[in-house]
This record gives C-alpha cells, sequence and structure tokens, in this order.
C-alpha cells in the first residue's frame, strides 16, 4: 500500500473483536516504531511494552480509566506502550507521538484496527504496582500507546476523509 493510502485508510477504532493477532504482524509494527524520527536520537531513552497478556491488559483496562464506564482499550487484544526517561517533557511526548503514528500507519498498512491510547497514561504513571507488572523502570514515564486488533463491525470510513479545519498557510 502507499503511503498515502495508509494514511487514507487510517481511522481510530474502538470496537476491537477478540481475535489474536499473530506474532509476525505485532512484530512488524513494532518495527514499524523503529523507523520513526527520534529528537536529539534519544533512542535508548525510548522504551516499547508489547502488552499481549490478557491479564496485564484487564488491570490497564480497568484501573486506567478516565472515565469509568468506558473501557479505554476499548476490548484490542494488543497494546503497545511507549514510555521515555527523557527529562525533557515536550521532547519525550514529541519523541512517543512519533512512534505511536509510526505503528498506527504500519498497522493500517497491515490489514489491522487501530487506536492511539493516551488517556491511561497518567493514570498507569501514578500505579507502581502496574508499572512494575509491565517491567517499566523507574526513570520511565509511560506517554502514549498503540491499541491494535481486528475491528468488531466492518471499519467505517472516515469523518473527516481530509481534516479541512486546521489552518494551512503557505509564504512564498
Ligand atoms: C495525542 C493523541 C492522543 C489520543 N488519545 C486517545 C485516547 O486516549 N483514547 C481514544 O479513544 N482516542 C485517542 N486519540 C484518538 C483521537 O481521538 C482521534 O485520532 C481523533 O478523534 C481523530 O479521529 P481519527 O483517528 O479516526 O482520524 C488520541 C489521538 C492523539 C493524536
Amino acid at each position: 500500500m502507499e503511503t498515502l493510502k495508509a494514511m487514507q485508510n487510517r481511522i481510530s477504532t474502538r470496537n476491537f473483536s477478540d481475535a489474536p493477532v499473530s506474532k509476525e504482524l505485532v512484530e512488524k509494527i513494532v518495527e514499524g516504531a523503529l523507523y520513526a524520527p527520534v529528537g536529539l536520537k534519544k533512542y535508548p531513552e525510548l522504551r516499547l511494552t508489547v502488552i499481549e497478556n490478557k491479564e496485564l491488559l484487564a488491570r490497564i483496562d480497568g484501573d486506567c480509566r478516565r472515565v469509568p464506564d468506558v473501557s479505554p482499550l476499548h476490548g484490542a487484544p494488543v497494546l503497545i506502550l511507549v514510555s521515555s526517561s527523557t527529562p525533557d517533557d515536550a521532547l519525550a511526548h514529541q519523541n512517543a507521538a512519533c512512534l505511536v503514528d509510526h505503528m498506527l500507519l504500519r498497522a493500517t498498512d497491515l490489514g489491522l484496527a487501530n487506536l492511539y491510547v493516551k488517556g491511561i497514561c497518567p493514570f498507569l504513571d501514578k500505579n507502581d504496582a502496574l508499572k512494575e507488572a509491565l517491567h517499566l523502570p523507574a526513570d520511565f514515564r509511560p506517554l502514549a500507546s498503540a491499541a491494535i486488533g481486528y475491528a468488531k463491525d466492518p471499519v467505517q470510513k472516515r469523518e473527516t476523509p481530509q481534516n479541512d479545519r486546521t489552518i494551512v498557510e503557505y509564504l512564498q
């Protein structure tokens, strides 16, 4: 799939089926993240945690809710968490976002449904027991994640086919 096609087809999915994702596909998505641009080349200060363990997913889903009745993972069988030890908060977040966006596009290209999930991170960051269960070193902060799986219902067309609200100005 050409890059623009993947961009056009990427859409947030919030209704995953419980169909598992093969190891091969998960590894290809992770590979996508590892080609992302990284500010100041802070590669060793970024960490990817690939969570497929059902118990861990259920703990994250239950303990990291912004809205009590809404599952933040929406049933996704795979969550790839990006954490960082970069002290510069803005740089850490921007680097994490680049990795996540690469994974979402790669997942789309591979025919997998996906969702950018940031809402869980502040809750996860305060939950030492869960961070320990995820093997996160003390200096790494969870910043962003990609939920991956197969959509339960046929994937809808994007609500905004091409964003026409962001201001674009060409100066020539
Ligand atoms: C930085 C960032 C954080 C986001 N966090 C969440 C989140 O925690 N939960 C969620 O359901 N969607 C989250 N999203 C997805 C956005 O809501 C979604 O991209 C937006 O509504 C546009 O829809 P689209 O992805 O289908 O184009 C996030 C997106 C970005 C870029």
